[in-house]
């Protein structure tokens, strides 16, 4: 019988440790019951007890896959949406910070992306027909829904490019939301010219886009980012390549057109990890993507002998997967040991089912 919820406050005054006991303690009165899925951006207190890590492709299909009660996200909103629309009705996902959610993804919403969609079919003949609407996974369910109701897709980092190649089989052009970078830095790999990307600025009408330009356009990319990955810059790598010129560049696909054009190797956290792991020793890597991230693969290979660096000089945490402590952790297991779930992520029905949709139409093509 639950109890009422246990009180978040006094969290706040345990130390690391403490909650470490804690959250252990927990976890195995809630056995089977419980997983914990990390994302690879957690800070290491947060990061040790999960279950499960991963990039967001790997560990939606873990989510997918479990049959946990309780899913533990740390990670961030979208993916605990995600998370929720792929477990059955009996299965409940939860976010221990409901604060941390992916400034990227706040940066498209439904209103203006449909808004987009009738702007540009009052510019296109048959905008159905014409174009595929692609969000990146990093995007809220009613935009999942949005894609699934429209013949659209959802991608990821790691199949961004199956993604983009399955949505041109379906039209002529693709409007890709919220990140622009992974829209172009995919799209120019397989061959598509910047001439033919156009940006489409949702503060101005039309996109701030003439009809000419949106006909021309194969790729219509929003002009959303992330405000972590943007911090690298082509400067960087050049300074860093003068001192050490034997260097290995390596970055995430949403840093800048410029910062991944100058970059040996291109990919999801994921595909950073497995890169470097099966690098050679004596190997030196600097590397464009979340600063929590890359100060784990320094540790861990370090003994290697492989010298991993962080690509810009200042720091770049993904501040909201940083909510994510082990307070509140503690606080969100302790509460499921007494039978209270809080923090539960829940996606409405309807919005579900169209998400799914699009979420299903990934999995066909991803690799
Ligand atoms: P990955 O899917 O590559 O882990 O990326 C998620 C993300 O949010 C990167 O900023
Ligand atoms: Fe979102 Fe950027 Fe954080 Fe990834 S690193 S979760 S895109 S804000």
């Amino acid at each position: 019988m639950a109890v009422s919820a246990i009180n978040l406050q006094p969290y706040a005054m345990l130390s690391d440790d403490e909650c470490d006991a804690r959250i252990v303690a927990a976890k195995e009165k809630l056995g089977e019951r419980l997983v914990i899925l990390g994302h690879h951006y957690q800070r290491e207190e947060v990061f040790k007890h999960s279950d499960f890590v991963g990039d967001s492709l790997k560990l939606s299909r873990m989510a997918a896959q479990s049959n946990a009660e309780y899913i533990v996200f740390c990670g961030v909103h979208f993916m605990a949406e995600v998370a929720d629309i792929l477990t059955s009705p009996q299965q409940v996902s939860i976010l221990p910070d409901l604060a941390a959610g992916c400034s990227m993804a706040d940066m498209a919403n439904l209103a203006k992306v449909e808004l987009a969609w009738k702007e540009l079919s009052e510019v296109l003949d048959d905008v159905e027909a014409s174009v595929t609407p692609v969000t990146y996974i990093n995007s809220a369910a009613d935009l999942k829904a949005f894609c699934g109701r429209h013949g659209g897709i959802v991608c990821t980092s790691t199949n961004a490019r199956n993604v983009l190649e399955w949505s041109f089989t379906q039209g002529e052009k693709i409007l890709f939301f919220p990140d622009q970078h992974l829209g172009r830095n995919t799209a120019y790999t397989m061959g598509i010219p910047l001439e033919e990307m156009v940006v489409w600025d949702f503060d101005l009408p039309m996109g701030g886009l003439t009809a000419e330009e949106i006909k021309n356009a194969k790729m219509i990319l929003w002009k959303g980012f992330c405000s972590v990955h943007q911090m690298f810059k082509p400067e960087q790598i050049d300074n860093f390549k003068a001192r050490y010129p034997e260097t290995k560049i390596i970055s995430h696909p949403e840093s800048s057109f410029e910062v991944c054009q100058k970059s040996d190797y291109v990919g999801s956290t994921e595909y950073i990890i497995n890169t470097i792991a099966a690098a050679e020793a004596g190997t030196r890597w600097l590397v464009g993507t979340e600063l929590n991230l890359v100060n784990r693969l320094h540790e861990q290979f370090k003994d290697e002998g492989k010298n991993v660096h962080f690509m810009s000089p200042t720091v770049c945490m993904c501040s909201t997967m940083f909510r994510i402590n082990p307070q509140h952790l503690a606080w969100t297991l302790e509460n499921l040991v007494e039978g209270n779930v809080v923090n539960q992520i829940k996606v409405e029905k309807t919005e579900a089912e169209q998400a799914i949709l699009a979420l299903e139409r990934m999995f066909e093509v991803s690799p």
